[in-house]
């Protein structure tokens, strides 16, 4: 099963991991890409091998764990201490939030529209306002597909871990921060651009069983806001785009010198 790669920031917040929330910790978390055959595909004891031969690892884990044996639970804590270390929130929306910027026009109706009830009626699920994560970090079905029944979903999502019928098709709910830099769009990537995301929200709703009952635009396909409508949302999502986070030396490669970032 393929499905599209989240990305990495704001995670210390996060009670459940991956689409479909199967596990709860960063470091659980850590133990499945590495194995994962469409991924580093290696087994940890060969990771073990290969890290306890690194003479600077060797040191840099003596230095923080005082251990003299590395083995994958401590690996697996070093690195989700580095993953907590990344938080993104310094783009142009959180110092709105602050009081030190302004939304221009568009931005600032895109916002409007977005937390509007009778409009774009995203907030519930990826809330902008009291919630800077921009995700309420909940699971649901925003009606993507047109299915019949619970077993016609090709990713069962959060229902094949807890073997709920209610809970099939359903996927985590992303946050929006970054998102200008994150295509393609959904669990499974089918989308490509914002654009086309907007457009799926305005009248490509679809219905099927596990729907969230706040998709309540699914009996009209959508939301049907206008292009201009739309337009103004994504230039309002383009102010979560945090060009310091991104660009932040700490968190680039250490290995690469002379880099320019
Ligand atoms: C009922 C909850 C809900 C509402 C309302 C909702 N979304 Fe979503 N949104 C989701 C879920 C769940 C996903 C992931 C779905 C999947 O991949 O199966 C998602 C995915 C997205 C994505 C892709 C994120 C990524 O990283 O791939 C964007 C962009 C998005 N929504 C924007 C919006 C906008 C804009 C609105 C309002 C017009 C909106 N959403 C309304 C639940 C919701």
């Amino acid at each position: 099963m393929n499905r599209n790669t989240l990305p990495l920031f704001n995670l210390a917040w996060y009670k459940k991991l991956f689409w479909d929330g199967r596990v709860n910790s960063i470091e659980e978390q850590i133990f499945e890409p590495v194995k994962a055959h469409n991924e580093l595909n290696v087994s940890w004891i060969e990771v073990e091998k290969r890290i306890n031969k690194s003479a600077f690892y060797k040191s840099k884990f003596k230095q923080v764990f005082e251990v003299n044996k590395i083995d994958s639970n401590i690996i697996s804590k070093a690195l989700a201490q580095f993953l907590r270390t990344l938080i993104s929130n310094h783009s142009k929306f959180d110092k709105v939030l602050q009081g030190k910027d302004y939304l221009n026009k568009e931005e600032q109706e895109g916002f409007v529209l977005m937390n509007e009830q009778t409009k774009g009626y995203c907030l519930h699920c990826h809330s902008t306002d009291a919630n800077a994560l921009a995700t309420s970090l909940e699971f649901s079905n925003n009606g993507l597909d047109e299915i019949k029944n619970t077993k016609g979903f090709k990713d069962k999502g959060l229902g094949a871990i807890t073997k709920k019928d209610v809970d099939v098709g359903k996927f985590k709910i992303p946050s929006l921060r970054n998102i200008a830099l994150t295509a393609p769009y959904m669990h499974d990537g089918r989308f490509n651009t914002l654009e086309e995301v907007l457009d799926f929200y305005a009248t490509g709703l679809k219905h099927s069983p596990t729907i969230d009952s706040k998709m309540e635009f699914v009996h009209q396909q959508g939301n049907r806001l206008s292009k201009e409508e739309q337009k103004a949302i994504i230039a309002f999502l383009k102010t979560m785009t945090d060009s310091v986070f991104i660009s932040k030396k700490e968190f680039s490669n250490p290995f690469i010198k002379n880099k320019k970032i």
